[in-house]
């Protein structure tokens, strides 16, 4: 490299080039040939030599600013040696070189006898060849992938990892606690993920929504669930892998998420979602099976609030979150598990906020939550999509007729009630926005509190938190966090063990 050369490198790595960034590199890709063999990059021209069957291969190329990765030593421009010569440069057809072929370095020391440096190097030599092709293999597997569309970050990770996570006798429980201490914060790996998902055993089908099936499966000996959305619903699985490998969510009242996969069987695209398997079932199920004694019904609420609250919390730090609404909560969407508290699930439609600049993600989702537990500033589209609190109040309206769902199950002094869905006496069986906007918005109507709650503590307490959960004015409604306490004041009034 010449004076000029590095200068003028040293211009383009200091970024002080400003409006003179086009570099105009000697480009042999055959989508050149129609600019007359050349390119313009934002970042370096490469060329590189190699012998590929015995026949000689000058490529040269533009490489984009930001493909030159990682800084400094850019995997595009490194050389392979024996198999590959290459050299990234930084001026105008810099890269209108012929390279000289790549030749197997030796050793030093050159005498007839076969000492200790030759013999070492008779050993090491093939070991390095190996290496060297075993290397490349994964580069030509990694580009292959890439090839294939936008399977995203598959990466590729020391496959020693592999083993720590998927040795033999390692349960699922072993798994998640690898993953809880690894402190990764983002959920297993993704080749981890993947082979979990293929090696599932689907056993029997235990619900079924507008977004496809759920299954129960067996994983070594022990019971997953998996949502198999259908293809149509591909957004929503995708919304809900992304935030479940991207945030650190583990929390007992969230649904444990363990793997997603995309399974291309030739056809279509299988869509899954692993996670822990709750044998009770959602909530909806579980109250439209039993009534609930006021404790039950006090740690289902209370747990439900702590799932919600973490949710919905940021937190800051290497191990944060963001905040996160859910924006289609209801017992559907909630499980009960065995110890008899809540898991919040289906995150296919929830918003993240990113505080440093204060936006929402939106997801690219259209659908919108369930009619019946939509808040009314969303029956009449008057919620301020910009601000992300707006969603946390809308979420906090619907764990208001969750609550009441529950506390109408609560078997107080001999009385429950039957299970129903909040509004079941006000609308028709899947309601239209319109049927539900007259009731919620225009006649302000709400589900029936009855008069009796008022002679339970507990009954009391969660008829209060209703009617504030269910305000007109969302600003105006409590928050996950205040729930959270009151109930747990509750139960500790109460004398229950939690
Ligand atoms: C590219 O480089 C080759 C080899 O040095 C040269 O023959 C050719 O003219 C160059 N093409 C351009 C467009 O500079």
């Amino acid at each position: 490299m010449d004076t000029r050369q590095i200068l003028r490198l040293l211009i383009v790595l200091s970024g002080l080039n400003g409006a003179c960034d086009a570099l105009f590199c000697n480009c042999t890709a055959p989508q050149c040939e129609k600019d007359g063999y050349k390119c313009e990059t934002n970042g370096a021209c490469v060329a590189s030599t190699s012998v590929i069957k015995g026949q000689e291969q000058h490529v040269r190329l533009c490489i984009q600013k930001e493909d030159l990765v990682p800084p400094g030593q850019p995997f595009y421009c490194l050389s392979a040696e024996g198999l590959m010569n290459t050299h990234c440069c930084y001026s105008d057809y810099c890269n209108s070189i012929d390279l000289r072929l790549p030749t197997v370095t030796n050793g030093p020391g050159s005498g007839q006898d076969w000492g200790p440096v030759e013999l070492t190097a008779v050993v090491v030599g093939p070991v390095f060849v190996l290496c060297v092709l075993v290397l490349l293999g994964l580069v030509l597997f990694q580009h292959h992938q890439r090839a294939y569309g936008h399977r995203q970050r598959l990466e590729v990770e020391d496959p020693s990892t592999e083993h720590m996570f998927l040795a033999k006798d390692k349960t699922l429980q072993d798994l998640i606690y690898d993953l809880s201490t690894s402190g990764s914060g983002s959920g297993l790996p993704l080749f981890v993920q993947r082979t979990v998902a293929r090696t599932i055993v689907l056993q029997e089908i235990i619900g079924k929504g507008r977004f496809g099936e759920v299954w129960r499966g067996k994983w070594r000996g022990g019971d997953v669930a998996v949502k198999i959305f259908s293809s149509r619903e591909e957004r929503s699985w995708f919304r809900e892998a992304e935030i479940y490998q991207t945030i650190m969510l583990r929390h007992e009242n969230i649904l444990g998420f363990i793997a997603a996969d995309n399974k291309d069987n030739g056809t279509w695209t299988q869509l899954w979602l692993v996670s822990d398997y709750h044998e009770n079932g959602s909530l909806f199920d579980y109250l439209n099976r039993y009534s609930v004694t006021i404790e039950g019904m006090i740690k289902l609420a209370l747990s439900a609030a702590s799932g919600l609250a973490h949710l919905h919390m940021e937190i800051l730090g290497t191990q944060g979150k963001p905040g996160i609404a859910h924006r289609d909560l209801k017992s559907k969407n909630i499980l009960v598990k065995k110890n008899c508290t809540c898991a919040i699930a289906d995150l296919g439609l929830a918003v993240r906020h990113e505080s440093v600049s204060d936006t929402i993600d939106i997801a690219p989702n259209q659908r919108v939550g369930t009619k019946r537990y939509m808040a009314p500033e969303v029956l009449e589209e008057t919620i301020n999509m910009r601000h992300f609190d707006s969603f946390k109040c809308a979420d906090i309206y619907a764990l208001g007729l969750v609550y009441w769902e529950i506390a109408r199950r609560c078997n107080a002094g001999g009385i429950h009630e039957e299970y129903q869905l909040p509004y079941y006496d006000l609308v028709p069986s899947d309601p239209s926005i319109e049927e539900m906007r007259k009731v919620v918005c225009d006649q302000r109507l709400r589900p029936n509190i009855p008069n009796w709650w008022q002679s339970y503590e507990a009954l009391r307490v969660m008829g209060k938190i209703m009617r504030e959960c269910w305000y007109a004015n969302g600003a105006a409604r409590l928050t996950a966090l205040r729930i959270k306490k009151t109930l747990s004041q509750l139960s500790v009034d109460e004398d229950m063990k939690i």
